[in-house]
């Protein structure tokens, strides 16, 4: 992946939900899950430890807190995101005593773990690497989790039926080009959002099927939840 993709729109990276709509929804969604997998894995813990990759402006930690408070349970959030300037608008936005945000690049820092977690998320992270460092990081991931651990992963997860992802990309490229047109001022922000959606869209696209073959050998159970357009949930379980 290009170092510093998201150095530029750190900043106003909470105007993509206009192109998004959905994206509050994902996000609360994606918290829930995480916590009621972990109370149905670990069903005599009260307390679990969860490695966030890729925290962004923080807002996936966000609803991760709001459902362990929502579910009563106790977690600590350690998270992980390799640009400054995201750590800089996580921080800001986020005080809260349970979660530490922390400067690291996602494979060093599974590399270096000697802790495991009970459970691990990564919101819109993971389809940005390109495919050999996805099935490393992945693989790294299931190391790392505690046996019946959980791994939410919302994500940008191409259909398999290529139709069915022309149609969701033409769609999205139609929202972004809309705002394009309306929001004038902000043109560089929407043709950032352009390119990087024609990036993604290559060969390298993450698919269903890739996150499937990735995960079903050591999982006991493999999900697909809540797609919207392009976006999607998937909930995995180690064996
Ligand atoms: C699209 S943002 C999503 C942030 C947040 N989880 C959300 O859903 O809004 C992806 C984040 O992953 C971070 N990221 C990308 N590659 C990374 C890597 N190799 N290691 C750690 N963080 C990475 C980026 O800096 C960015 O903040």
């Amino acid at each position: 992946m290009k170092e510093g993709r998201f150095a530029e729109v750190a900043q106003e990276y909470n105007k993509l939900k206009l192109a998004i709509p959905y994206y509050d929804k994902i996000q609360k969604l994606t918290g829930n899950l995480l916590i009621s997998n972990l109370k149905s894995s670990f069903p005599e813990n009260d307390y679990f430890l969860i490695l966030e990759i890729g925290f962004g402006t923080g807002e996936t930690t966000r609803q991760i807190l709001a459902a362990a408070d929502k579910i009563g349970v106790k977690i600590r959030i350690v998270a992980i995101d390799n640009e400054i300037e995201m750590l800089k608008v996580a921080t800001k936005k986020i005080k809260d005593r349970r979660a530490s945000f922390i400067l690291a690049g996602a494979n060093e820092f599974l590399t270096d773990q000697n802790q495991k977690y009970h459970g691990i998320v990564s919101g819109f992270m993971i389809h940005n690497l390109i495919k050999d460092q996805r099935i490393e990081i992945v693989n790294k991931v299931l190391e790392v989790l505690e046996p019946n651990g959980v791994f939410v992963n919302a994500d940008k997860i191409a259909q398999n039926d290529p139709i069915a992802y022309w149609k969701d990309l033409v769609e999205q490229m139609k929202k972004i080009d809309d705002l394009w047109n309306q929001d004038q001022g902000n043109r560089k922000y929407w043709d950032y959002w352009r390119q990087h959606y024609v990036q993604d869209s290559g060969s390298n696209k993450m698919t269903e099927s890739e996150l499937q073959s990735l995960l079903q050998p050591k999982c006991q159970k493999v999900e697909f939840c809540e797609r919207h357009g392009m976006d999607e949930i998937c909930v995995a379980v180690k064996k």
